[in-house]
């Protein structure tokens, strides 16, 4: 394109650039301005004052103090890569979600790993739980995964996730540690929550130092519901079962590997990803019914819990394939926002006290990280479908309603009108049957925390078990408080008393403290579960 003079150059998606004299695109200022000089402030005289009128200056630093953004006050650390999730058979019989109709249907995916307790500058082999959260770009709207690498989780009420979350992170008078768990108000915390106990075997198993995150499995964690076109229910949980096995690495290693190269996981996705080594998961499913809930020994409500897989198997239903590394880390792996609530027709929640939590943690926390009610404009966040809706403005609002009518009921033409609300196609919610006296009580259903963390352990391969005996020795012994490390004693008696007995030996523990009062006796004995151990996978 001529503009008198100059040069104007059409990039392959349409944008424009101004041609400077030599080919190369011109350096402009955010308002199009061509820069003539990018090294020296416009001062007066050879060594005066620098000049307030210098715009281009002003400009560059006012930008540049604006580019940091509040990290995520959890799972600040991460990485980010697009794949897509392809469906090897229909579902239609257990859910009318459009990315589960058709065998060989592919759905654009984005999906971020992280760990949970350190700052975005913290090291990747910490032990920690990662961030398994995965945005499908569906043809009737996000519907975001947002699970972990571990099945169960710390506490069994939202309400309590502002207190585990202070517990792990950096002690509030000192600043450190940074994402470790070696602390006194983390094992305070912990050994004052039973709840917790099942979800302390995983973290301070192999589980929670993985290989890569190529290697580890992925969990929604909750009991979700799965809604068919004729309005039936079947519960669900989600896995994801990588292809490439389960990995870990040991202590010793981790330590090595995080003084060596903080960005070991980070990097290990970047290269398979470049290399075309692309990483997959299946995507697995526990389905489920009321008989099925109701004879379980737990409350599938109960997000301390898992059910076995020898007691209801997985089924593999698609593959998650990640084949494109980000363009911007920023734009795509920071800016991208995860929230349970988005969830498209054909999926639904459950009661779990954890979930119902998060529905409302996840935007609120968004709207500040991100600063604007429009962050769904953002391209990773955008829906791949079409969008028609009557909000508008706020923040950086770019695509307001276009139509005349910005409400509804209205009665203009439907090209001046806009949306209208779809019955048919609409998200509708399970009508499920909920009444009783408003209460805070935690249900008795939910009340045995020392069963299932018992069964992990059991269930673990010998060098298995001698690593958790290890993390423990090691985490607590880094806790100062002799009286915080003998009441963790004392809970891990309720689990497997040689487990609490090597680690009191490991501590240096004057005696073994009397067991904890076990919340309730276990249901009855479970078998290991075969499934848990990364070895025997
Ligand atoms: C972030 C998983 C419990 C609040 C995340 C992320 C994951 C995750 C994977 C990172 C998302 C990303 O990569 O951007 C889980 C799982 C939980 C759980 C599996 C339990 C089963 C909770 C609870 C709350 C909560 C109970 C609050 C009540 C948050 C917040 C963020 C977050 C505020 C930051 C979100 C952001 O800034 O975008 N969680 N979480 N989480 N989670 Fe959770």
């Amino acid at each position: 394109i001529r503009y008198g003079e100059e040069t104007v150059a059409r990039g392959a998606g349409g944008e424009t650039h101004q041609i400077a004299r030599d080919g190369r695109t011109s350096l402009t200022t955010q308002q199009g301005i061509p820069v003539s000089d990018d090294q020296n402030t416009l001062r007066a005289g050879e060594r005066g004052p620098d000049l307030l009128e210098d715009f281009h200056f002003r400009e560059k630093v006012f930008h540049f103090d604006h580019e940091r953004i509040p990290e995520r006050v959890v799972h600040a650390r991460g990485f980010g890569a697009h794949g897509f999730f392809e469906a090897y058979e229909p579902l239609s019989d257990l859910t009318r979600a459009d990315l589960f109709q058709r065998a060989g249907q592919r759905t654009e995916a984005f999906v971020r790993f992280s760990t949970v307790a350190g700052s975005k500058g913290s090291f990747d082999l910490a032990r920690d739980v990662r961030g398994f959260a995965v945005k499908l770009y569906t043809r009737e709207g996000n519907w975001d995964l947002v699970g972990n690498n571990i099945p169960v989780f710390f506490i069994q009420d939202a309400i309590k996730f502002p207190d585990v979350i202070h517990a792990a992170k950096p002690e509030p008078d000192r600043g450190f540690p940074q994402a470790q768990t070696a602390h006194d108000n983390f094992w305070d915390f912990a050994s004052l929550m039973p709840e917790s106990t099942h979800m302390l075997m995983w973290i301070m198993s192999d589980r929670a130092i993985p290989r890569s995150f190529r290697f580890m499995e992925g969990f929604g964690v909750h009991t979700f519901r799965f809604v068919n076109a004729q309005g039936r229910s079947t519960f669900v949980k989600f896995h994801w079962k990588p292809k490439q096995g389960m990995q870990s690495v040991v202590w010793n290693e981790a330590v090595k590997i995080n003084g060596a190269d903080p960005d070991f996981h980070r990097r290990d996705l970047w290269d398979a990803i470049t290399q075309g080594a692309y990483p997959e998961w299946e995507l697995g499913l526990q389905l489920f019914d009321d008989d099925f809930a109701d004879r379980f020994a737990f409350d599938v409500l109960d997000p301390t819990k898992i059910i076995p897989e020898e007691e209801l198997p997985v089924r593999r239903v698609g593959r998650l394939v990640l084949d494109r590394v980000v363009d911007n880390f920023f734009a795509e792996t920071e800016q991208v926002a995860f929230c349970t609530q988005n969830v498209v027709p054909g999926i639904d929640f459950t009661n779990d006290p954890l979930l119902q939590g998060r529905n409302f943690s996840y935007l609120d926390t968004q709207l500040k990280r991100l600063g604007s009610p429009n962050f769904t404009r953002l391209p990773v966040n955008a829906p791949r479908c079409p969008v028609a809706h009557f909000q508008q403005d706020g923040h950086m609002a770019t695509m307001n309603p276009s139509s005349r009518a910005n409400y509804e009921p209205n009665s203009w033409s439907p090209e001046e009108g806009g949306p209208r609300e779809d019955p048919v196609r609409g998200f509708t919610t399970y009508p499920s049957t909920d009444s009783g006296p408003k209460r805070r009580l935690r249900p008795e259903s939910f009340a045995d925390h020392y069963s299932q963390a018992r069964q992990f352990y059991l269930s673990q391969a010998p060098v298995e078990r001698r690593h958790i005996v290890d993390a423990f020795t090691f985490e607590l012994s880094k806790c100062e408080r002799p009286d915080i490390r003998a009441r963790m004693v004392a809970g891990l008696r309720n689990v497997d008393d040689d487990l609490a007995r090597t680690v009191a030996d490991g501590l240096g523990l004057p005696a073994l403290p009397d067991p904890l009062p076990p919340a309730r006796e276990p249901v009855r004995d479970l078998a290991p579960s075969p499934a848990l151990s990364i070895i025997a996978n």
